[in-house]
C-alpha cells in the first residue's frame, strides 16, 4: 500500500528527509510501517505503509495474488473432456437448465401443432397460424438461449425426449381458437412457474449468475407474454365461435410483433 503524503510533508526536501526518517528509526509504535523517501522528481517525500503485522489489521483481508492464484491453477483441468470454464457452477444449476430448455422444447412442440392445425385447408385462420407459428419459433429461441448460457457456464446440454403434442384442437363448446389460446395461456404460466423453480435451485445454490440470467432474460418476458394471451383468451370470450372469430384471426394476421 503507498500512501501519498499529506502537503505539509510533500514540500519537506531530501535532507529533512533523512531527518523525519531518524525521528521514526526507533521508539515509536508505527516506525516499523512507516518510511521516507523521494519523490520521483527528487523534492517531495511519499510516505511508504510496508507490509507488517499492523497492515493487514487495518481491514483484515489480506490478497495475496501470487500465493492464492496456485491453488486456481492447480484446480485448472487437464482432461480434453472438461471444460475449463466452468467456475461456481454446481451439477443441480446444470441440471435445471437442461430440464428449461425441456420445457421450452415441449411448448414450441405444442405451438407448432397449432400452427399445423389452423394452417389446415378446412380451418384457414390464417391468423393463429402465423401466430403460433411465430410462438413456437419463439420459444425454440428460447431453449438455444438456454443452451448457449450452459455452454457458456460450461455445463452440457443435455436434449431430453418431447411429448406428442394433441392434433385437434376443436371443442364442442369454446370451439377451437378460443381452446387453443386457453391452452396457450396455461402452457406460458407453467413455463414461468418452471422459470421461478429455476431461480430457485440457482438461490439454493448462491448462484447469483444464473438468477440473474434467468430474471434478466426470462421473467419480464413472461409476464408480458401472459398479459398479452390473457387478453386475447378475453377478446375470444366476447366474440364467440363464428364471425367474430374470423375478425380475430384478422387482426392476429396483421400484428406486426408476436409476444409468447
Ligand atoms: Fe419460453
Ligand atoms: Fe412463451
Amino acid at each position: 500500500m503507498l500512501l501519498k503524503a499529506s502537503p505539509a510533508f510533500s514540500i519537506l526536501s531530501p535532507p529533512q528527509k533523512e531527518v523525519l526518517n531518524h525521528l521514526f528509526s526507533s521508539g515509536s509504535s508505527v516506525n516499523s510501517n512507516l518510511r521516507f523517501s523521494s519523490a520521483k522528481n527528487g523534492t517531495g517525500v511519499v510516505v511508504c505503509a510496508s507490509k507488517g503485522a499492523h497492515n493487514s489489521s487495518l481491514t483484515g483481508v489480506v490478497f495475496a495474488p501470487f500465493e492464492e492464484v496456485k491453488k486456481e491453477l492447480d484446480l485448472v483441468p487437464t482432461v480434453p473432456q472438461v471444460s475449463l470454464a466452468r467456475h461456481k457452477f454446481t451439477d443441480e444449476c446444470e441440471a435445471a437448465i437442461n430440464e428449461q430448455i425441456n420445457v421450452e422444447y415441449n411448448v414450441s412442440y405444442v405451438y407448432h401443432a397449432m400452427f399445423a392445425y389452423f394452417d389446415r385447408d378446412n380451418v384457414a385462420l390464417k391468423g393463429l397460424a402465423k401466430f403460433f407459428k411465430e410462438s413456437s419459433l419463439e420459444e425454440r429461441e428460447h431453449a438455444e438461449k438456454l443452451m448457449e448460457y450452459q455452454n457458456k457456464r460450461g455445463g452440457k446440454v443435455k436434449l431430453q425426449s418431447i411429448l406428442m403434442p394433441l392434433t385437434e384442437f376443436d371443442h364442442a363448446e369454446k370451439g377451437d381458437a378460443l381452446y387453443a389460446m386457453e391452452l396457450a395461456l396455461s402452457l406460458e404460466k407453467l413455463t414461468n412457474e418452471k422459470l421461478f423453480n429455476l431461480h430457485k435451485v440457482a438461490a439454493r445454490n448462491n448462484d447469483v449468475q444464473l438468477a440473474d440470467f434467468v430474471e434478466s432474460q426470462f421473467l419480464a418476458e413472461q409476464v408480458e407474454a401472459i398479459k398479452k394471451i390473457s387478453e386475447y383468451v378475453a377478446q375470444l370470450r366476447r366474440v364467440g365461435k363464428g364471425h367474430g372469430v374470423w375478425h380475430f384471426d384478422q387482426m392476429l394476421l396483421h400484428e406486426e410483433e408476436v409476444v409468447a
